[in-house]
């Protein structure tokens, strides 16, 4: 609650204005990509995935300077059926910071887009500040419980969860969900804060909601409460703080522990979690999941779960010890990804899992049969349906369409939320089993969303919030 007044002081007093360029890759096969994103000092965006397009071609997007533009032209001369095409659609102003605190320090609820009459929107982004007070708003006015996380951030922010729905009880809390791990991935946190004051403003009034032309009963709405749900709406505050003072397109935190200055500073929250985080033991030596170089934007940190935003993240499975289902929300893709991440999946091979030391130095090589992840079969199958379930609502909103994939698509990643969520069922002894997926609402590398393309992120994904919850429930809770 009170970690905006450290952030807003140690502000830089000179700011560096991003010098990334959007740019698509076209090649008639994924695969044709495979050297490109083994490359660190690319910026792939959320994470490197390969689009199959309607002419039979897959792109891949990047930001880009215009030196490593001219490097990758000069690279791929030779191979013309790979290609770069600059992104040169025009577009129109990306949507606002809120100034000032619409929520005033807490005496004024949220209220989302799902209670609201139709074609209303949402004029502003909200500020750090406004994160904080919104949660207030909603501890204030409902039954909404905060709870102050163990760690603060590097710098200095004192950090909060909050959960909802299912009483005192906190082993009765079965969802969670967590944004704003990617600094510059604009408007997860809103939409995570206004999906739950959604819920409860029809809780209270007795209505449904509609999010364009998908609607929800109240007794739905009740339904998705009563399972227990516990949010961390803004897990990189400090990287936030910068990214919405800089617009530098800011992904990672702000830890000067490994780097000082411009992209040396900061670890991606991403990569840091308990998950083969130590990539060169684990992975095949011609994978790069993450990065041990500090000015990379997947640099991995100085250890696993090193960073206080990880831990924090992790302190919740503690407290909320029946958690099932866990979301982390990012952009910008149009996905949604669910296990496995860190190498095609399998159902057939148990001893072929991650724990298993006689497969290090083998693992990410995905279409290969040296390693794949083991999921148990039951397992595999809930993911999936949970998952096709929630695109299928995203899509029936009526603004666009969503895919739903295995994360590891065509390149594996180490230390995510989502893969550390669902492992550690088998890596520590009487846990409980946790779904995780990784939402990536938006369309590529668009992590500025217009005024426009930030209301349909919050239409679509609260649609998509909905539906995965219920679906959750219909799939088990226990
Ligand atoms: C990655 O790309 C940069 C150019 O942007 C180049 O200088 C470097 O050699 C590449 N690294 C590898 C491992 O290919
Ligand atoms: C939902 O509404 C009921 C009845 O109006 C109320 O008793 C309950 O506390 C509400 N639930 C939450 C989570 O606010
Ligand atoms: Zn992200």
């Amino acid at each position: 609650m009170r970690y905006f007044l450290v952030a807003y002081m140690i502000l830089p007093i000179t700011v560096v204005l991003a010098d990334l360029l959007p740019v698509q890759f076209k090649a008639p096969t994924a695969a044709h990509f495979r050297d490109i994103v083994r490359n660190d000092t690319f910026d792939f965006g959320c994470r490197p995935i390969a689009h199959p397009t309607d002419d039979g071609q897959f792109t891949l997007h990047a930001l880009l300077t215009e030196e490593q533009i001219a490097h990758v032209t000069k690279e791929y001369a030779s191979m013309p059926e790979l290609s770069v095409h600059r992104q040169l659609v025009k577009r129109a102003a990306t949507a606002p910071i809120g100034t000032g605190d619409r929520f005033k320090s807490g005496t004024v609820a949220p209220i989302g887009l799902g209670t609201k009459a139709s074609g209303t929107t949402i004029s502003s982004i909200m500020n750090v500040a406004e994160i904080s007070s919104a949660v207030l708003g909603l501890v204030n006015t409902y039954s909404v419980t905060s709870i102050t996380l163990p760690y603060k951030t590097f710098n200095g922010a004192t950090q909060s969860a909050a959960y909802v729905g299912a009483g005192s009880d906190k082993s009765k809390y079965h969802l969670y969900l967590s944004a704003g791990v990617h600094a510059r991935e604009r408007g997860g946190p809103d939409q995570l804060i206004y999906w739950i004051s959604d819920l409860l403003a029809a809780n209270s009034s007795g209505s449904g909601l509609s999010y364009g032309k998908k609607t929800y009963t109240n007794a739905q709405v009740k339904s998705v409460l009563s399972a227990g749900i516990v949010f961390f709406p803004l897990v990189n505050p400090d990287g936030v703080t910068y990214d919405q003072s800089s617009g530098s397109l800011w992904r990672k935190n702000r830890n000067t522990k490994s780097g000082s200055s411009g992209s040396s500073v900061g670890v991606d929250i991403n990569r840091n979690f308990d998950f083969l985080w130590n990539f060169r033991k684990y992975f095949d030596s011609s994978e790069s999941p993450a990065s041990t170089s500090p000015s990379s934007e997947t640099f991995y940190g100085t250890a696993a779960a090193s960073e206080s935003e990880t831990k924090n993240m992790v302190s919740v499975y503690d407290s909320f010890p029946k958690i099932r289902w866990f979301m982390d929300i990012h952009s910008a893709a149009g996905d949604l990804l669910y296990s496995w991440g860190d190498d095609d999946d399998q159902s057939t091979t148990t001893t072929m899992n991650f724990l298993n030391a006689a497969y290090d130095g083998k693992r990410g090589v995905v279409d290969d049969s040296v390693y794949k992840e083991y999921i148990p079969s039951t397992d595999a199958t809930n993911v999936k349906n949970v998952a096709a379930k929630t695109i299928a609502a995203m899509k029936a909103v009526g603004g666009r369409s969503y895919t739903t994939m295995q994360a590891v698509g065509l390149y594996p990643t180490s230390g995510a939320s989502d893969d550390y969520a669902f492992s550690r069922y088998w890596a520590k002894s009487g846990v409980n089993k946790v779904y995780g997926y990784t939402m990536e609402f938006g369309y590529s590398t668009n992590f500025y969303p217009t005024l426009t393309e930030f209301n349909e992120n919050i239409l679509d994904t609260n649609a998509g919030f909905m539906d995965w919850a219920l679906a959750a429930i219909s799939v088990g809770l226990e």
